[in-house]
């Protein structure tokens, strides 16, 4: 039987080229990604879901999936949070993700809010487009220079090396931390020492239990006083409250956030903070970036069910 694969996605039909190319049954339905009911019961009629980040995977669908004849969900996207990789392990659903085809596209979108941030360009677009600029002061809309600045990078996989050589171009002292170290120059084993010596971070770890929350008002805390805060990951790494408590009290000079937690929800505080700069999730939203993201989840799923071991696998069924 020709397996069928369900694409939760609304796309252009080009980019499921590798499906088409293995001859797949390719079954489009955007609509499942707003009703999780109707995903449940389709996920039992097909071998495969290609989805993005906002559908979530959870135990339901993939219990529901596993009962019918799901073996493999390739997410259309690096982080996989969306997703119950437990239960798909528990179920014998195999994993899929996107990673190194979005590290370019992304690490632009972290490098122009920690150029929002630190330039003020936000507020600065605000005033003149509500018509209170009164023209070229010489203390006019001051912001930090980027050249000299110390950047801490929290999370160095392929976007955080993306961020870094970016960074440097711009002439700023770029620094990272992981847990484990990277053998790359630049590695500061501590988290709290790589805060409390940045005069800009830059958010780049997946979410998980250990990062929920990981930027809390104490960690913000120990950021130096006038330092800058951007996040293009995943928003409940930070504590959104916290974040603007710093920004209102001036311990922080700007941030800039791509990603929020419980998005598309947006905690209102968020949008009435001062110097603070926020995009809708736009990290990997380029033509490019986004058809070869879609392009190597399919082709994850045409590995799998050909028992084969995809590059980009997350989890094994
Ligand atoms: C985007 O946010 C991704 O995880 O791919």
């Amino acid at each position: 039987m020709v397996p069928r694969v369900l694409v939760v996605a609304q796309l252009p039909i080009e980019w499921l080229a590798p499906l088409h190319t293995a001859g797949m049954d390719v079954h489009l339905a955007p609509d499942l990604a707003r009703d999780h009911d109707a995903l449940c019961a389709a996920a039992a009629d097909a071998e495969a879901i290609v989805s993005p980040l906002s559908v979530l995977i959870d135990a339901k669908v993939l219990s529901a999936g596993a009962r019918g004849r799901l073996r493999v969900v390739a997410n259309i996207a690096v982080g996989y949070d969306n997703i119950d990789v437990d239960a798909a392990r528990r179920h014998h659903v195999a994993v899929c993700n996107t990673p190194g085809v979005l590290d370019s596209a992304t690490s632009d979108v972290a490098m122009l809010l920690i150029l929002c941030a630190c330039r003020g360009a936000t507020a600065a677009q605000t005033s003149l487009r509500q018509g209170e600029w009164r023209g070229w002061e010489l203390t006019g809309f001051l912001g930090k220079d980027l050249a000299g600045a110390r950047l801490g990078l929290v999370g160095f996989g392929g976007i955080g090396h993306a961020v870094a050589a970016r960074a440097a171009a711009f002439g700023m002292q770029v620094r990272h931390h992981t847990h484990r170290p990277t053998g790359h120059p630049g590695y500061v084993p501590d988290l709290d020492n790589l805060l409390s010596d940045s005069e800009v971070v830059s958010i780049h770890v997946p979410l998980s239990p250990e990062t929920f929350g990981l930027f809390n008002a104490e960690r913000i805390g120990r950021m130096p006083r006038g330092s800058v805060l951007v996040n293009s990951a995943r928003g409940g790494i930070v504590d959104e409250d916290a974040l603007v408590d710093a920004l209102v009290s001036g311990h922080l000079a700007g941030a800039g956030l791509d990603v929020f937690d419980g998005e598309p929800k947006i905690n209102p505080r968020l949008l009435s903070a001062p110097r603070l700069t926020l995009l809708p999730h736009i990290g990997s939203a380029t033509w490019a970036t986004r058809q070869a993201m879609t392009q190597l989840a399919c082709r994850g799923v045409v590995e799998a069910l050909a028992d084969r071991i995809p590059a980009n696998l997350v989890t094994t069924g």
